[in-house]
């Protein structure tokens, strides 16, 4: 599209775009929260127009996994709070995990969840429904209620109570309904088995040996037969090991699977050395072997999606003796900077890293209107200078939980901007105007408001 009379909301000027013609030098044209146009919009009139010579426009990034705490454990996190990380590292929308308090499993936590963000989210948002013995008949119709992005099953015990632990539950759960099913995949028998290791206490580098290898193949197996038989799709969970790299690469037709900034960034033992506690999640954190297996599985076009699987918990918590501390870190708010890091460092292309932070969300989730700088889509931007070196400082984590593995890292490559349909929700570091996120829609909803 070329020069035109229309007055546009916003026009993004000079920047390189991330459009699904490539990297394209042109500008972004914006009119009532939607891209109106790409091209040479040199002449033409706007309300507002930002010069950015020298950024990068990447589609707005969506974090499909974080943990945000509300209702019951606000000591940790709240919605506000944990989209306000969101938006300051260049997240503009995410889907929240079930494991509250109390876990989200019926239509009316479903409910309370969307109205405690309604005027408090900085960014666009969906919820995960939990599964169990008890609801799980009526997943079919809850999964597809306005503001679900799908279901969550815990196979492993984790923060919570959310659990479907045998095969019998298991394919109940996977029976009934359709979206595609996220999955924790941890055995939990084999946990059980080998707690002794670490029951009366250890030193945290065991995590990754109670927890180990054989532990999340074991059930990602499972997972993978019992979603074969009936026909369900799947998609995995913060993998962790080099053998479900291999084995997720003979399922592509019914699994998709995700893979954390943190497990692709620290490896065992150093980091149980030098972070304690702090680097104990679950699944673990892995030896250096294992994280090379997750770098094979970025470059292969195996992962679909990263995912911060962002987990806070307070100082105070995580500082008593494992096994008793709580398993998570932080991570929505450094998601980006971390990506942009490694390809600084030559290790991801950008359009790779778009793949894994918007369009592969789409495409799994069925998003509606998100995930691609098109015309007629969301105006959703992240903005970034990939040349900037920045250090990750506590001043500016804004999690409740204050704190953050990376915390003194210098990444090259950092947000500049976070933009909303067509709204700037952050600039250089600060939020700007209100809390404007809105439930996140998609193809498979019942009630679809399209
Ligand atoms: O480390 C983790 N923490 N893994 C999970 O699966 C849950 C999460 C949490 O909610 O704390």
């Amino acid at each position: 599209m070329t020069e035109s009379a229309e007055t546009y909301d916003l026009i993004l000027r000079g920047a390189e775009v991330l459009t699904p013609n490539g990297r394209q030098a042109c500008d972004v044209a914006v009119s009532g929260g939607r891209i109106a146009g790409l091209g040479d919009f040199g002449g033409a009139r706007a309300a507002m127009t930002l010069d950015l010579e020298g950024l990068t426009v990447l589609p707005g990034v969506i974090d499909t996994q974080v943990h945000f705490r509300e209702p019951g454990l606000e000591h940790k996190e709240d919605l506000e709070s944990g989209t306000r990380a969101a938006a300051l590292g260049g997240v503009v929308a995410v889907f929240e995990m079930p494991n509250t308090k109390p876990s989200t499993l019926d239509a009316a936590a479903l409910e309370d969840k969307l109205a405690r963000a309604r005027g408090r989210a900085w960014t666009d948002h969906a919820f995960f429904m939990g599964s169990a013995a008890e609801n799980a008949e009526a997943l079919g119709e809850l999964e597809r209620l306005p503001g679900c992005c799908g279901v969550k099953i815990f196979m492993g015990s984790s923060t919570g109570s959310l659990l479907v632990e045998d095969d019998e539950t298991l394919r109940e759960v996977l029976r009934c309904g359709h979206r595609r099913v996220a999955v924790h995949c941890e055995d939990e028998d084999r946990l059980r088995e080998r707690l002794e290791l670490v029951r009366d206490g250890a030193d945290v580098a065991m995590h990754p040996e109670w927890r180990d290898a054989e532990t999340a193949l074991r059930a990602t197996r499972r997972l993978l037969r019992l979603s074969r038989e009936v026909g369900r799709r799947v998609h995995v969970l913060h993998v962790t090991t080099a053998e479900e790299v291999t084995e997720l690469a003979r399922h592509r037709d019914i699994a998709t699977c995700e893979v954390t900034p943190q497990h692709l960034t620290l490896a065992a033992p150093e980091c149980y050395e030098r972070l304690g506690t702090l680097a104990q999640m679950n699944p673990p954190i892995r030896e250096a072997r294992h994280r090379a297996g997750l770098w094979e599985g970025v470059n292969q076009g195996l992962f679909d999606v990263v995912g911060s699987d962002h987990a806070p918990h307070t100082l105070e918590e995580k500082g008593g003796d494992y096994p008793r501390t709580p398993s998570g870190m932080p991570g929505v708010q450094t998601l980006l900077p971390l990506l942009l890091d490694h390809h600084a460092a030559g290790r991801l292309t950008l359009e790779r890293l778009v793949d894994l932070t918007s369009a592969g969300a789409q495409r799994l989730y069925g998003l509606v209107g998100k995930g691609r700088i098109a015309v007629g889509y969301d105006a959703d931007f992240t903005i970034v200078d990939l040349k900037a070196r920045r250090e990750i400082t506590g001043a500016w984590l804004a999690s409740k939980s204050g704190w953050s593995p990376f915390e003194g890292m210098t990444v090259t490559g950092w947000p500049i901007f976070t933009i909303l349909r067509g709204n700037i929700v952050m600039r250089e570091d600060e939020l700007q105007s209100t809390p404007i996120g809105e439930p996140l829609r998609f193809q498979d909803t019942l009630q679809p408001d399209v």
